[in-house]
Formats: structure tokens, C-alpha cells, sequence
């Protein structure tokens, strides 16, 4: 696993966002680049550079579908907490050439929540699969909606959210826990980890639990995002924010072997 780490989160976004671009300019298969993408406030500034790269011509996603991680069970898309409208509010709405007909975003309002889980699946399958999927974490480690103890084998379906993932996202719903819809249909951990690369960004002084619990702790379902330690090529993008409670030689290693600033 390679963890990243960069002096704060304007840093941490245009790393991610220059390693997303690299892969979708460097993409030469006739199929699509198939890019799997997370809501939360982590990720906003990395669309936002997103944004403005694609706005200078230095990437372009008219070849790029895109799957989104997780969206709230019982929102509309136009309610304004929807991860459909997030997407459409922080990316998609801004970008110059992305095709409506190749964003996937989960339907919360689905009749049958089941079975638009497993018609995700399939779609995935469809394209061959998910090339690099950016994720971000909760403070207690869940990746998506997949809470702790969550399978690490799990794969698209219907989650109940904790208490404590209600509390910290009340924050956007007038800070009022019971506001928070107690379900989500979301991706599975073993639906991550098929893609054939992971980035995760971590950041911030509350998520420094969360990446010690990813980076050095054992591979538990109690912090579903250790189930990265297990892929072949999964990159942990952090701010120095979220450092703090790696060993001092863990934050030394992975800064000294990450100097030489490859992508
Ligand atoms: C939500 C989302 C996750 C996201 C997490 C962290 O619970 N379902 O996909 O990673 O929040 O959000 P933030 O980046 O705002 O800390």
C-alpha cells in the first residue's frame, strides 16, 4: 500500500486530482475509463481541480463512466442532501464534456432497493469492471456505507447507518441526528476492492484514528477500510493533519520512500 502524504488538503486534492487525470490520459483501451467516486467533504476540492483541468483541456471524461459509491435510501435527487445532487453540484454540472448517459449514481427511491443493488453489480460487471475508484473514509473507518463490522467481502446492498455516522452527518441535515436517513444503498467493500486500483483520501485531525486503524492496524471488519491492505494497488492520499496517530517509523517510511514524487 502506498500512503501519500502531503503538507495539508489543498496539497492532498491536487495530488489525487493530477493521479486521477494521469490515469484517464494515460487510458488507451477502446472501452471506456470506468471511474468509481465518493461524496463527503473530503473529496471536493480534488473536483474541484477536476473542474479546472478539464476546463484547460488537460483532461477530458467524454471517455469516462463514472459509478458513485453510496446515495441515502428515501432521498430524491432533488432533495439537496442527495449524493446525486452533491455530484451534479461539486462535478458533473461543471464539467465540459461528461456524458449524462455515463453517470451511475445508486437510486435511493428505488421500489425494490435489492434489486437496484444487484442491477448496480451488473452494470460494473458490464463495463469489464471499475478501473480506479477514489473513496474517502469516516472517522470510524467505514469505506462508503460499510460500517464496522461490516463483510470485507461484501458487495452492493442496503446499509444500516450507526448512530455515530448519523451524528458526524447531521452536520448537513440541521444538525439533527434523527434528519439523517438510517439506510443507504451502497457499494460493498469486496465491490472496492475488485477495482484494479483504490485511492482513498484521508484528511484531517479526526480521521487520524481512521488511517492509523487502515495503514497499521491488523485487517479487521471492525475498521472496514483495513480491507485495503489486501489489494495489489492501493494508494492512501493524507494530509499531515491526519497523521498523528501513525508511529513515528511508519510516517518516516512512507515519506522517504514516496521522495522521489512519482505519480
Ligand atoms: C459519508 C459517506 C462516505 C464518506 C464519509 C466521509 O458517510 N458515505 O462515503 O467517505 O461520509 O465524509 P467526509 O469526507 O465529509 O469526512
Amino acid at each position: 500500500m502506498r500512503v501519500v502524504i502531503q503538507e495539508n488538503y489543498a496539497n492532498m486534492c491536487k495530488w489525487a486530482a493530477n493521479y486521477i487525470a494521469a490515469k484517464i490520459n494515460g487510458h488507451r483501451e477502446s472501452r471506456p475509463f470506468v471511474l468509481g467516486l465518493p461524496t463527503g467533504s473530503s473529496p471536493i476540492g480534488v473536483y474541484q481541480e477536476l473542474v479546472r483541468m478539464n476546463k484547460a483541456g488537460e483532461v477530458s471524461f467524454a471517455n469516462v463512466v463514472t459509478f458513485n459509491m453510496d446515495e441515502y435510501l428515501g432521498l430524491p435527487r432533488e432533495h439537496d442532501q442527495s449524493y446525486w445532487y452533491f455530484m451534479h453540484d461539486n462535478l458533473f454540472n461543471h464539467l465540459v464534456d461528461m456524458k449524462p448517459e455515463n453517470i451511475n449514481i445508486l437510486n435511493g427511491m428505488a421500489e425494490d432497493p435489492e434489486a437496484e443493488c444487484a442491477r448496480y453489480e451488473a452494470k460494473i460487471a458490464s463495463y469489464g469492471g471499475i478501473d480506479l475508484f477514489m473513496g474517502g473514509i469516516g472517522v470510524d473507518g467505514h469505506l462508503a456505507f460499510n460500517e464496522p463490522f461490516t463483510s470485507l467481502t461484501s458487495r452492493t446492498g442496503v446499509r444500516a447507518l450507526t448512530t455515530d455516522t448519523r451524528i458526524v452527518n447531521s452536520r448537513f441535515f440541521g444538525n439533527d441526528p434523527e434528519k439523517v436517513p438510517a439506510y443507504a444503498l451502497s457499494v460493498g467493500i469486496g465491490t472496492v476492492t475488485d477495482s484494479r486500483e483504490v485511492l482513498v483520501l484521508i484528511n484531517g485531525h479526526n480521521k487520524a484514528r481512521a488511517l492509523a486503524a487502515t495503514v497499521q492496524g491488523g485487517v479487521s471488519q471492525q475498521w472496514t477500510c483495513s480491507a485495503l491492505q489486501l489489494h495489489p494497488a492501493a494508494i492512501i492520499a493524507c494530509d499531515e493533519a491526519a497523521c498523528g496517530e501513525l508511529t513515528v517509523d511508519a510516517y518516516k517510511y512512507f515519506l522517504d520512500i514516496e521522495k522521489e514524487e512519482r505519480l
